[in-house]
């Protein structure tokens, strides 16, 4: 699929920066790098797009942008991660997080990525069904556990989710899991 057929969804330019991080702040306070400056920080923002194994992407148009979201590269093992998703909460339930990750899963076929993954947070649905829909399997799902954010008891859960890019790199034959992997394996797979 071609990546210019998702409407509204560009890769973020140094002019993005100061917008990006205001959503951010505003729309997702409680994320640990937001509460330590990091990405409602414009320099910080500045930096990470300038990554070239870092990609990311705007959703907006007439100058606003309504959501971000970014795609990581592990370039030597063809692996990407999509995350810091983020739709501004007046433009949330319109499908904006939906075009940024097919956005996002594009550009990882562009790059030859074999698998892309994500850890969805526990709390929100949203994010979940916005990857499923997107054909993503869910992997694991851990507990939900209690970590210290400067002081703050805050309790986190992520489920892992994935979409097989190039089933032909998947080596099934030499894996070697414990029986319990195994079983899980084969129940994600069935
Ligand atoms: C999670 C988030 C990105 C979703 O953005 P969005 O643009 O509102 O999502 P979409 O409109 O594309 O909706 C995605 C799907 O999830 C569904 N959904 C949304 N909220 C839901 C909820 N509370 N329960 C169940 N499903 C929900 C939508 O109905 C839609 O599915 P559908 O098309 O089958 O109806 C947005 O809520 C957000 O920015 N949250 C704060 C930041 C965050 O937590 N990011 C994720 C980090 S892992």
């Amino acid at each position: 699929m071609n990546t210019l057929l998702v409407q509204n969804v560009r890769p973020a330019t140094q002019n993005d920066v100061e917008q990006m991080a205001k959503i951010y702040n505003r729309s997702f306070p409680e994320h640990i790098m937001v509460q330590r400056g990091l990405l409602n920080n414009p320099d910080y923002l500045s930096k990470h797009i300038q990554n070239p194994d870092e990609h990311w992407v705007v959703e907006g148009e007439n100058g606003i942008i309504r959501g971000v979201a970014a795609l990581a590269i592990s370039p030597p093992v063809g692996l990407g991660e999509i995350e810091r998703v983020c739709v501004d909460r007046q433009q949330r339930g319109r499908g904006l997080a939906q075009h940024l990750c097919r956005f996002l899963v594009n550009e990882a076929v562009n790059f030859g990525l074999g698998f892309v993954e994500a850890f969805a947070r526990g709390d929100q649905p949203g994010m979940q069904r916005t990857f499923e829909k997107l054909g993503f399997k869910v992997y694991g799902v851990a507990p939900r556990f209690e970590v210290i954010h400067d002081g703050r008891v805050v309790r986190e859960q992520f489920v892992h989710m994935g979409l097989e890019l190039k089933p032909e790199t998947i080596d099934t034959q030499n894996m070697l899991l414990i029986q319990e992997a195994a079983e899980l394996y084969r129940l994600i797979n069935k």
